[in-house]
């Protein structure tokens, strides 16, 4: 029997009937130390640009954002040349801190790369133009800019359904934690310029991505998009995990 790819879709995928929410930001517009009061952190993983090379630093202490003379000296360092780089993104679901000045740390680094707490800090003079970054598996982000005068130099977010969503994505009957989280991050935010904004949408599956947004060249290999017009098995297509889109900018 044949069906149109429309009605497979909508057939086989419950999420299809998108979900959309909003997320709210935490914003703190005063520039606010970290709090000596706080047990102290595991180490953290520290990266930044200096020049050519990455800095690359395990970090017991919390730092006060860019002060790398700081980080040289209390966290354990070392260089890592820009070519050494994975090209597939990094992998850290625990926290990541990325201090930089130049978009290539954005390029070259992050993009596409699985990160579950992300500390960004812009570090530099010239005002980063508009651009998504892309990101997988991303549950917090905390960006800094540095940028005098910013507006809003301190911001985070937690990307999680709002607790009032819970019963409609009960009724979708699927766990939302089941879901792949893929995150795109306008880094134009890194300026400080405007308070964070965000929403969410729950699926389309990612065969259909193209579709409802062809501006958005996705640079991760989902699992559904590594045989693109393959005709595909329906009980495999049913069996995708859900995506959950998250837009911040
Ligand atoms: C940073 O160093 C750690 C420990 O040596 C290593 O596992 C990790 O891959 C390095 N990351 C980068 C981006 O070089
Ligand atoms: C944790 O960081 C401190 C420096 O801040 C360093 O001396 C120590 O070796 C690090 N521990 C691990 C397990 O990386
Ligand atoms: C990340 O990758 C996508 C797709 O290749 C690209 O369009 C986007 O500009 C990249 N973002 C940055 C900040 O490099």
């Amino acid at each position: 029997m044949e069906m149109s790819p429309n009605t497979v879709s909508s057939v086989l995928f419950p999420w299809s009937l998108w979900l959309l929410f909003f997320l709210t930001p935490v914003t703190r517009t005063t520039s606010s130390a970290p709090s000596s009061e706080a047990p102290p952190p595991a180490n953290t993983t520290l990266l930044f640009d200096s020049g050519t090379s990455l800095r690359n630093c395990s970090c017991s202490a919390a730092l006060r954002d860019c002060d790398e003379a700081l980080a040289n000296s209390l966290c354990r360092c070392h260089t890592a040349p820009r070519s050494a780089l994975p090209p597939a993104g990094l992998t850290e679901p625990g926290t990541l801190t990325v201090w930089l000045k130049e978009l290539w740390v954005l390029e070259e680094l992050l993009n596409s790369s699985r990160v579950g707490h992300l500390r960004l800090s812009f570090c530099g003079i010239k005002p980063m133009d508009s651009q998504y970054l892309a990101l997988l598996g991303l549950r917090t982000l905390r960006i800094h800019s540095a940028v005098p005068e910013a507006p809003y130099p301190h911001q985070e977010m937690t990307i999680s359904p709002a607790a009032g969503l819970a019963m409609e994505i009960e009724t979708l009957s699927f766990d939302i934690s089941s879901s792949l989280s893929v995150t795109f991050l306008d880094v134009a935010v890194l300026n400080g310029l405007s308070a964070l904004k965000a929403y969410s949408v729950l699926g389309p599956p990612a065969h259909t991505l193209p579709q409802h947004f062809p501006h958005l060249a996705l640079p991760l290999a989902l699992p559904s998009t590594d045989t693109p017009g393959d005709p595909k098995d329906p009980s495999e297509q049913a069996s995708e995990p859900p995506l959950l889109f998250t837009f911040i900018y």
